[in-house]
């Protein structure tokens, strides 16, 4: 038997989502993070990628000028970081200075990435839709840097434990069982 659920919690059945942290640029340069967890790959050729971010977000105002941003994905042993970012909004506080992250160079691209994230994907600005109550920003992959031992042939490490988002405040991260078929 079938019952009714809440349309307006929807997203939830499609938890857990990997939370990542994205970086975006103000004209001084300074760099905001922001937390996301609704966040796709779109395209291999060209290589795009999505993000769905409000417009009452300050990191929205950011991305739609500079026109680019860096996906940085983050271990499960920084969750309280990933909150941080995505609990307080960068129109009123330095969120790298304050959550400790540190910053380093891209190649390509003005953004900054997270030094403490494990592999980081520097996007360009492709499109931005609006849909709904958030705007679908599409990033071109321009380069993407990785810490060397996170990646073995391309697929994630064992050793490696990225962190998701269930809901309500809650993390969870995955336990490295392999099967291949
Ligand atoms: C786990 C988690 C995931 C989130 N995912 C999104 C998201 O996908 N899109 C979005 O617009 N906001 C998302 N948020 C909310 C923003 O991260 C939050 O409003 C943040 O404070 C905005 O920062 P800013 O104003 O500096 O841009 C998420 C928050 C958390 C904690």
């Amino acid at each position: 038997m079938k019952t009714h659920m809440d349309l307006s919690k929807f997203y939830h059945y499609a938890f857990p989502m990997q939370a990542i942290i994205v970086t975006c640029n103000d004209e001084k340069g300074q760099t905001n993070p922001i937390t996301i967890a609704w966040h796709s790959p779109i395209s291999k050729n060209p290589p795009l990628y999505s993000i769905s971010v409000a417009p009452s977000r300050y990191s929205h105002n950011l991305i739609e000028k500079s026109k680019e941003f860096v996906i940085n994905f983050i271990p499960f042993s920084l969750v309280e970081k990933v909150h941080f970012c995505g609990s307080y909004s960068g129109r009123k506080i330095d969120k790298i200075n304050q959550s400790g992250l540190t910053l380093d160079d891209s190649e390509k691209v003005k953004t900054k990435y997270i030094k403490e994230c494990f592999a980081h994907f520097e996007c360009k600005l492709h499109n931005m839709i609006v849909l709904g109550d958030h705007t679908l920003f599409v990033g071109e992959i321009v380069n993407i840097l990785a810490d060397e031992d996170a990646f073995i042939d391309d697929k994630l490490s064992k050793k490696m434990t990225p962190c998701y988002y269930i809901g309500d405040c809650v993390y969870t991260t995955i336990k490295n069982i392999r099967k291949k078929i």
